[in-house]
């Protein structure tokens, strides 16, 4: 049996595979909020980009390295690389300074990939694997390698794979269900021949990544655990690639709320009350929310454990049980996830500190500056809005973490509509050079008229494919939260705001997309897994 640490380890890929997901892409900023966070949240291993994908890829590994790995015994800061050398090298610049290291070095081991993808034969991958894990090892001690598309690669391949990336040193082998096409048996018998046919498994932790393409990502994890399995890839929200990545929360809180039943699997007794991982799971709500908010990636309000609704109980019927006896009709109390209603801690009369110190709570740990910036707006939303809840804390500030440099600026936004009216829209930009600018436009409503304004002085062609609204909060005078998602060139671009005005919202967060398509155009960034690996081969560099 695979080496066994007595407890699952968590090892978040949010800020890699979880910022793949279409229009997702988070700035610096933005990453180091999210790291924060995550060490927060007690996550074992976090891994923070892939290095060689762009410079500002490797800025932000490297500056996660500094900053969040340094901190004590704050968790592993990792880096993908494909298995080529100057992937590798790369990586292992951006993670050095951190105290805590790993280099994940990956290959496709299926013959779909080989055969179209790679262009490679099985000889040539498995000779690969081991020079490339040793090339890895040369660099730092902790090293993990993944079989790409394991899900679907022949079995004994897989073993020879296996064997030969753990006799060149590799600590952790991972086992991606890349195309999320296994079921939970197929995903657990295939975890159980790798222990079963591995020779030198035991030298080995067990880990496990998957994608929800048939919605089976973390039921499939659960079961590979139950057969060794040790270290599970995960995103908060479940977010990534296509249909997602399996979801941290859902899987921290199954293997939290039915520890009896996971526990012999540990070797334990049933009823041993020590925690299968080592998450607090009172930071899981804010967590979601930090990413929700700085991706635009919005929760879908049934989304278990951190959905709008996952604690709501609507029917009369389930009122009155819950009213009774919580357990009737609840198998997770609200508070171990971290939801409060914190709706009458801040208003018109709390000072900076108190926001700041709420603020820092919440996971935004803000300069000097953007504080400023943020009171303002705080006294701003005060004087409208008479409780001011963390939802609207986090909507105030999310936004200001967003900017990134070189941006256009919102001035002003005006409008004038109504039943007998032509929608006109008046705004006034600063561009990237700090010009300021003004136009107006006319639209078939409100929002058009204004993104078509805005769209006019930024002179970046695109289609808008996402205009959503939604109340942070309840009360008429709640705020609006605005997602918009841009394409251009076929990429996404998303930004958000939030005002208790949807049309200021939502010229904000058409400015936070504008920004990110301007940023992103300049830096241009490799995919790990679709990029040709131009380097694969074994050449130096
Ligand atoms: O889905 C996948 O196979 C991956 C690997 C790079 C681990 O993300
Ligand atoms: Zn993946």
């Amino acid at each position: 049996m695979a080496k066994d640490p007595g407890r699952v380890l968590i090892f978040d890929t949010t800020l890699r595979d979880g910022e793949q997901s279409p229009g997702a892409s988070l700035n610096l900023e933005e990453k180091l909020a999210i790291a924060h966070q995550l060490a927060r949240l007690g996550v074992d291993i976090i891994e923070a980009g892939f290095p060689f994908a762009s410079q500002g890829d490797f800025a932000a590994v490297q500056r996660i390295a500094e900053s969040v790995g340094t901190n004590g015994q704050g968790p592993i800061i990792c880096g993908l690389a494909r298995a080529s050398e100057a992937d590798i090298k790369a990586c292992a610049e951006a993670i050095n300074p951190a105290h805590r290291k790993r280099i994940h070095t990956f290959i496709a081991t299926s013959d779909i990939h080989l055969e179209h993808k790679l262009r490679k034969s099985r000889a040539e991958v498995l000779a690969i694997v081991p020079e490339m894990v040793s090339y890895a090892k040369s660099f730092v001690d902790d090293v993990e390698f993944s079989c790409e598309d394991a899900g679907r690669s022949d079995p004994d391949f897989l073993f020879e794979i296996i064997e030969a990336a753990i006799s060149a040193g590799a600590n952790t082998i991972n086992i991606p269900d890349t195309v999320g096409y296994t079921t939970p048996t197929e995903f657990g018998e295939l975890i159980e021949s790798i222990n079963n046919n591995v020779q030198n498994i035991d030298d080995a932790i067990i880990s496990v990544h998957g994608h929800n393409d048939l919605g089976l990502a973390v039921a499939n994890f659960l079961e590979a655990v139950k057969k060794g399995a040790r270290q599970l890839e995960c995103t908060i929200n479940g977010i990534g690639e296509r249909a997602g990545n399996a979801a941290l929360e859902e899987l921290v809180m199954g293997l939290h709320v039915r520890r009896s039943y996971y526990n012999p699997f540990f070797g334990r007794e049933p009823i041993n009350p020590t925690p299968l991982t080592a998450i607090r799971t009172e930071e899981l709500t804010k967590t979601s929310r930090l990413v929700s908010n700085l991706t635009g990636m919005v929760v879908q309000p049934n989304k278990a454990i951190v959905g709008a609704n996952a604690f709501a109980h609507e029917s009369g019927i389930h009122q009155d049980g819950v009213l009774k006896n919580r357990l009737t009709y609840e198998i997770v109390d609200a508070k171990t996830v971290g939801l409060t209603d914190n709706r009458i801690s801040l208003g018109k009369l709390s000072g900076r500190s108190a926001v700041r110190a709420r603020l820092e709570e919440l996971g935004y740990d803000l300069s000097r500056e953007d504080l400023n910036d943020a009171f303002t707006r705080f006294k701003d939303l005060a004087d409208r809005k008479r409780d001011i809840t963390d939802r609207d804390l986090e909507a105030i500030v999310s936004e200001q973490v967003q900017q990134p440099e070189g941006r256009f600026q919102l001035k002003l936004v005006q409008v004038s509509c109504g039943s007998k009216l032509k929608p006109t829209a008046t705004v006034v930009l600063n561009d990237q050079e700090g010009n300021e600018q003004s136009t107006a436009a006319i639209g078939t409503g409100p929002v058009d008229a204004v993104c078509r304004a805005l769209n006019a002085l930024a002179g970046e062609p695109n289609e808008l494919v996402e205009f959503s609204v939604k109340s942070v909060t309840e009360g008429i005078d709640a705020m609006g939260e605005v997602t918009i998602r841009l394409r251009k060139d076929g990429k996404l671009y998303s930004g958000h705001s939030a005002d208790t005005d949807v049309v200021v919202a939502a010229a904000q967060a058409f400015v936070n997309a504008l920004n990110r398509l301007v940023s992103r155009q300049k830096l241009g960034s490799l995919h790990p897994q679709k990029d040709d690996v131009i380097e694969i081969a074994r050449r130096s560099i």
